[in-house]
């Protein structure tokens, strides 16, 4: 129970790795604040907490809008009266290079991925204050620290989040505040299963995506679930401002 009676947001929890980690941080003893833009989906991660015998509720939100993300904070104090954890997870990916890249799918994955986190964060953080301190945790990618082809909008998103944590880190460790990156590489997940099946033959796009580790396989997403839990909870509690990579030794190589 290294959660015990915290109180944590989890964007983007209805499926994927913040599902993983939604229905892990409930295990270990926290209130889940099930936070997603897909109601059914942010419905059904509620109601396996509670059949696993976990708390929380379910908050629609799309993290680009700030009325969205006020509401969710507003709610999660009015419900448990207070914000101990952030899981910044909720993310969007798109193919392309500057050229191929539209307009509109630059704006919309830098709104969501970057501007998204800033929202939270921008109305958590004086919550956080108010009751001596928090962690966040954002969800960067394997894809922040180098620059994989043809996916340029997603990348940038991913880099400006790494610089993004680790200003946030700095700014409001005084109020013991503690902000950090968990940094997957390719995890098997709805987000990734999605764009496999784009590709004209996904068993060879998928194999591709495993061959290119060291490990030679997908990730799961409870292994990055575990990643995220030791960063939110005290175990790491001297971490602040730094990366975990969980990528199957892809950016070692
Ligand atoms: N899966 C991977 O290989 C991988 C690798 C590195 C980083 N990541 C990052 O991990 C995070 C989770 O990825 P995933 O693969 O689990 O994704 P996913 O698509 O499987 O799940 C994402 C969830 O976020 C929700 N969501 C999307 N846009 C939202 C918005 N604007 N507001 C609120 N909720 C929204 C979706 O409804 C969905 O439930 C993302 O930030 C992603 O960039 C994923």
């Amino acid at each position: 129970m290294r959660l015990k009676d915290k109180v944590a947001i989890i964007t983007g929890a209805g499926a994927g790795i913040g599902q993983a980690t939604a229905l892990l941080f409930a295990k270990e003893g926290a209130k889940v604040v099930v936070a997603d833009l897909d109601p059914k989906a942010g419905k059904e991660a509620l109601d396996q907490i509670k059949k696993d015998g976990g708390q929380g509720v379910f908050v629609q939100v799309d993290v680009a809008k700030g009325n969205d993300v006020k509401k969710m904070v507003q709610e999660t104090v009015k419900h448990h009266g207070k914000i101990d954890i952030l899981v910044n997870n909720a993310g969007i990916y798109t193919k392309g290079d500057v050229v191929s890249t539209s307009e509109e799918d630059w704006d919309r994955i830098l709104d969501v991925n970057l501007r998204g986190v800033y929202l939270c964060c921008k109305y958590a953080i004086p919550e956080m204050i108010n009751k001596g301190g928090g962690a966040i945790v954002n969800i960067a990618s394997e894809a922040g620290l180098v620059g994989i082809k043809n996916q340029v909008a997603y990348n940038v998103s991913k880099a400006a989040l790494i610089m993004l944590t680790k200003s946030m880190a700095v700014d409001f460790a005084p109020q013991s505040i503690r902000v950090n990156n968990v940094c997957p590489g390719t995890t098997e997940t709805p987000l990734v299963r999605a764009a496999i099946q784009k590709e004209k033959d996904p068993k060879k796009a998928r194999r591709a995506l495993e061959e290119c580790r060291p490990a030679n396989r997908l990730g799961k997403p409870e292994e990055i679930a575990s990643a995220i839990l030791s960063m939110a909870s005290d175990e790491l509690g001297y971490a602040t401002g730094s990366s975990l990579v969980i990528d199957g030794g892809y950016t070692a190589q």
